[in-house]
């Protein structure tokens, strides 16, 4: 695996390594046949990936005062939620690249119909580790996140848009669906699974709401002015697209202080929290990352 993918931010280099583990782990064994979906599945989820939204549940989980590996099949469930929608919009028939995480996208290295399975079955795997954790509670937060008032929904409203004229409004609402829903619902469920309290799972809510749009935004900036390299991807996809992004409608700059500003916003909102720190250096690493 490259290793500018692997770059963890400062102080989560061990929790990486250790969700890194776990996702092999759960995968299932490449010499299981189907072979081919089960290399596929292994292929693009282990090629490396920040893995932020694990990350959020897992210390959102500890710092709201969770022990044990009980949050592990729910984060990792995240990781192959995030990895299957990674696969499908890479796809021909969406947004049609050829790089991610530092190699061939998935349909580019096997036949698009291994693509098109590998990323249903990580669906299909996430749910199964989500099961585990014995909270119907957690399993619907994650389900309406990724659905059609979350994910799904904003990837449909992303393709729509393409090559239209679009508002501040617009595209903040695709960013909040196709984006900003899951990694808002990987933060909330780590509090969930530790039986925080309602003052801090509506903190952490509110932190992740904003956390996940800076993120989209900061993934439309990076596809204007960042390194290939060090992204593993390559840029320029959403101008070829004529994609809504913040850049498009308000420039690089305003789209810069828009991020900045949802950071400082969302941090405001762990002030009573017991991991503001831990969650403040991620929210921090996601402003300023370059990969
Ligand atoms: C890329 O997500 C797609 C978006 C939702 C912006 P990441 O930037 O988290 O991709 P990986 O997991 O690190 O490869
Ligand atoms: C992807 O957004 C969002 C989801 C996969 C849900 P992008 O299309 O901007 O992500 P990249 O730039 O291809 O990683
Ligand atoms: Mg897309
Ligand atoms: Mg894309
Ligand atoms: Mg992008």
């Amino acid at each position: 695996m490259p290793e500018t993918l692997k770059r963890a931010p400062t102080g989560f280099s061990l929790l990486l390594e250790s969700i890194d583990v776990h996702l092999a782990e759960l995968l299932p064994a490449e010499n299981t046949p189907p072979e081919i979906l089960h290399q596929a599945m292994r292929y693009s989820v282990m090629a490396g990936g920040k893995r932020v939204r694990p990350m959020l549940a897992i210390s959102a989980f500890q710092s709201s005062g969770g022990v044990g590996e009980v949050i592990y099949p729910v984060a990792c469930a995240l990781e192959f939620l995030h990895t299957y929608s990674l696969i499908h919009d890479d796809l021909p028939c969406m947004d049609d690249d050829d790089f991610r995480r530092g190699q061939p996208t998935l349909h580019r290295k096997y036949p698009e119909y291994i693509a098109v399975l590998a990323g249903d079955a990580l669906h299909a795997l996430a749910f199964e580790l989500l099961a585990t954790c014995g909270n119907a509670e957690i399993v619907r937060e994650v389900s309406r996140a990724i659905g059609t008032q979350g994910m799904i929904g904003g990837q449909v409203r992303d393709v729509q848009a393409e090559g239209k004229a679009v508002s501040l409004e617009d595209v903040e609402a695709i960013h909040r669906h196709k984006t900003a829903a899951l990694i808002c619902a990987s933060t909330k469920v780590g509090g969930m699974l530790a039986g925080a309290p309602p003052a801090d799972l509506l903190s952490l809510e509110l932190f992740g709401q904003r956390l996940g749009l800076a993120f989209q935004i900061v993934d439309d900036i990076l596809d204007v002015e960042g390194d290939p390299v060090t992204l593993g991807k390559s840029i320029g996809s959403d101008d070829r697209l004529e994609k809504a992004t913040y850049p498009k409608v308000v420039g690089l700059e305003k789209s810069r202080q828009i991020a900045s500003r949802l950071i400082s916003e969302g941090k405001a909102f762990l002030t009573e929290y017991p991991g503001k720190e831990t969650l403040g250096k991620l929210a921090d690493y996601i402003l300023e990352r370059e990969g």
